[in-house]
């Protein structure tokens, strides 16, 4: 067994996703609550108001992941159900749920991760510029700081932020994620800089507030390549094309690894980014790097998928998918070698444990005539990314936990309720849970590693 004893067998789900109760018991709006509420966002005119109704169902939830084996749980915290400005008063109701909810985890042994942002910001904070305004570094950091004097008696493990690559490039660049908008090159790398000054400063933050010693890890994302076969060129041409920064012309220009790692984990920025981006980048001072630059506990990141890449001309070049080449039903490619290949390279790269943060698929999962959810093909799915995975594990890689996207099916951003990533089925008009075949599966995995 290549895994450690200890390993974080777990799910993953996010505030906005499931919890619902939007306005309820003294909760301030988020971005993603105002931007649901304009026509026209979501793909099928849905907003999370409701959700899962997680808010008021947690102990179920957590009941029914006991019964499937499930031992660590990563949830987020919506930032203004705690603190509905954003800075400021607590509202008691929000601390209340969040410690009911931690409790309830571990009465059931479960291990709780706690995500701090997971993309609902506080309109409050929002109407004061967000991310551009300095002074969000300090919003964050003191958030930060109230959830760990909060929560750390109880939760050891805690993540700053899920995916700035998402909540930065999608929501403020190409504009398909709250708050939707489309800014200028100058303000989306100050907003990616301001982001990263406060991923450290919560870092110091929290150290600070805890109660017992906790471990803090990050969680970005990015295209996890491999190399389309196992000689040194593929392999040196695949870890390149991982690392680099998007062209400055490109829409996804937020999307890399290595802009929002390296400075996190290195200290310092990307010398092709620096190189390509620098009319448009803030002042940069030795003090933010040393800022942002704070030892953590552990490297997460959220792995969907990756690209075949080839190094036989020199160039990283990204090998075209066989025709019919199997892809999810949201149409993203199956790539099974990502979770080998992924944490192989961060790993060599960060050289901190790794956590596979997020990891799962959308299936056109249907109820069947046996009141059954049936879905073979998420079990194809984990099981040959769980077994890339154990081969990087078996590499030497340590990697320490997996999350499963996700426990159930929820709210899925621009797509609201068309994509089912659970591994429990919900029926949105009755708020019925069905474990799939898959959550099934999964437990007798986790039994078995
Ligand atoms: C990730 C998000 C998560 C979920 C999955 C499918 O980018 O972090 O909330 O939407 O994709």
């Amino acid at each position: 067994m290549s895994f450690q004893k200890d390993f974080a067998w777990g799910v993953a789900t996010a505030s906005y996703q499931i919890e619902g109760a939007w306005n309820e018991d003294g909760k301030g709006l988020s971005v993603w609550d105002v931007y649901t509420h304009e026509a026209g966002r979501i793909k099928d005119g849905t907003t999370g108001d409701v959700a899962c109704d997680h808010y008021h169902r947690f102990k179920d939830d957590v009941k029914l992941m006991k019964e499937l084996g499930i031992r660590a749980y990563r949830f987020s915290l919506s930032w203004p159900r705690l603190i509905p400005n954003g800075v400021g008063e607590l509202n008691p109701a929000g601390v209340k749920f969040y410690s009911d909810l931690i409790d309830t985890l571990l009465e059931n042994g479960i291990t709780p991760y706690v995500t701090l942002f997971h993309w609902d910001y506080p309109y409050a904070l929002y109407k004061k510029g967000a991310w551009l305004n300095d002074d969000s570094v300090q919003w964050f950091a003191d958030y930060a700081a109230k959830v760990v004097e909060l929560y750390s008696d109880r939760v050891k493990h805690f993540i700053t932020f899920n995916e700035p690559q998402c909540f930065i490039g999608l929501g403020y660049y190409e504009g398909i994620q709250a708050p939707g908008l489309k800014v200028s090159k100058r303000d989306i790398f100050q907003m990616a800089h301001n982001t990263l000054k406060a991923h450290g400063a919560a870092v110091i933050a929290m150290r600070k507030a805890a109660k017992q010693p906790i471990k803090i890890g990050y969680a970005p994302t990015g295209s996890a390549h491999y190399p389309a076969t196992e000689c040194p060129e593929d392999i040196e041409a695949a870890r390149k094309q991982v690392f680099a920064c998007r062209p400055l012309n490109s829409t996804d220009l937020m999307w890399s690894v290595s802009w929002w790692s390296d400075p996190v984990i290195l200290g310092h920025y990307p010398a092709d980014g620096l190189e390509m981006y620098k009319e448009y980048l803030p002042e940069i001072t030795e003090e933010d790097m040393a800022l942002i630059h704070q030892p953590i506990d552990f490297y997460g990141q959220n792995i969907y998928n990756g690209k075949a890449v080839s190094g036989e001309t020199g160039v990283p070049t990204f090998v075209p998918r066989e025709t019919g080449a199997p892809k999810t039903a949201i149409g993203w490619p199956i790539s099974p070698k990502a979770l080998q290949w992924g944490p192989r390279f961060l790993y060599e790269r960060y050289g901190l444990p790794i956590y596979i943060t997020e990891n799962g698929m959308s299936a056109h999962d249907v109820v069947s005539l046996d009141g059954q959810v049936h879905d073979p093909n998420r079990i194809d799915f984990t099981h040959r990314y769980l077994l890339e995975m154990e081969k990087a594990a078996d590499a030497g890689v340590p990697v320490e936990g997996y999350f499963h996207w996700s426990f159930m099916d929820n709210f899925e951003w621009g797509y609201g309720y068309t994509e089912r990533f659970g591994m429990v089925y919900v029926d949105y008009e009755t708020q019925q849970r069905i474990p799939k075949d898959s959550a099934l599966w999964y437990r007798d995995w986790i039994q078995q590693h």
